[in-house]
């Protein structure tokens, strides 16, 4: 059976892709968040996961508000990237896992989350970022097969914190049950606290984010306590994509089956306070 390895859970920005295409890495502005990632591409060198499971936003890429699921599985061939408008130059397309795809959406479709399945999925920034920020040497070739997991933070009504604990735990499990000898990584990325418009832009809520983190090593569930309405006034508008952590943490398991081998947390990135995490699966 399939063996999950770890999870890595991160915020995700437009600008960190032309930081990236400038070479910024070093610059005073940019080092302390790009420092962040070298521990996580040194576990990733190390541990070589085979798939990874990426639960994100989509930001009007591939979804936009005539048609919006809350909850959406890639079963591509491959997952393309487009011109989002951001400046943002695009990426290779990213391998899919198609197997692993359609099991994923088969358990979880049996535990009553009623999914779309995207045989065509174009992935956006909160997508390729990560992995470019994971795998910065990737070149044409990305060293891991994906399978995407979208979640809706952009059209109310949002699924809750509850509800993604639960799709997350219900993928973890999904993922045991595979038939395969694959090592999977789960990847989580969107928040943490930002708001990018109206009165309260630029809003960050540091207390929060950190308490936060805490939780996804002593207490995983504790985000579930509160409401989508109050996560976004705790947070920001878009600081619910803290969601995708939610999701993602669930999907490794409980307390005592994970250690945390790392975090960074750099407020800000363009508006956005930018968290990492790092957590490794105990055998
Ligand atoms: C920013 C943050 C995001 O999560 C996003 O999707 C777009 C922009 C920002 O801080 O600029
Ligand atoms: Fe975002």
């Amino acid at each position: 059976m399939a063996k999950i390895v770890g999870g890595i859970v991160t915020s995700h920005v437009p600008a960190i892709g032309r930081a990236i295409a400038g070479g910024l890495q070093q610059e005073a502005y940019w080092k302390p968040f790009f420092d962040g990632f070298a521990p996580v591409q040194q576990w990733l060198a190390e541990v070589k996961p085979d798939v990874a499971v990426v639960i994100y936003n989509d930001h009007g890429l591939n979804f936009f508000l005539d048609k919006m699921p809350t909850f959406a599985v890639g079963a591509a061939p491959q997952y393309s990237n487009a011109d989002e408008g951001w400046g943002i130059p695009t990426l290779p397309a990213f391998p899919g896992d198609q197997d692993l795809s359609w099991h994923l959406i088969e358990e979880l479709v049996a535990k009553e989350f009623d999914l779309t399945t995207c045989q065509e999925m174009l992935v956006d920034h909160a997508f390729t970022l990560p992995m470019k920020l994971l795998w910065p040497n990737a070149g044409e070739a990305w060293p891991v097969r994906t399978v995407p997991v979208c979640i809706n933070t952009v059209q109310h009504p949002l699924p809750s914190a509850r509800r993604c604990f639960k799709l997350g735990q219900a993928i973890g499990e999904a993922v045991a049950s595979w038939d395969s000898d694959a090592r999977v990584v789960v990847i989580g990325t969107g928040g943490l606290s930002h708001q990018l418009d109206g009165e309260r832009a630029g809003f960050i809520n540091k207390s929060f984010d950190l308490e936060f983190m805490d939780s996804l090593v002593n207490d995983p569930a504790w985000a579930t306590r509160y409401s989508v309405e109050e996560l976004i006034e705790l947070t920001g508008t878009q600081g619910i994509e803290l969601l995708m952590w939610v999701a993602a943490r669930a999907a490794l398991g409980g307390v005592d089956q994970v250690r945390k081998l790392h975090a960074n947390y750099h407020i800000p990135i363009s508006n956005t306070a930018a968290g990492l995490m790092l957590f490794e699966n105990k055998d």
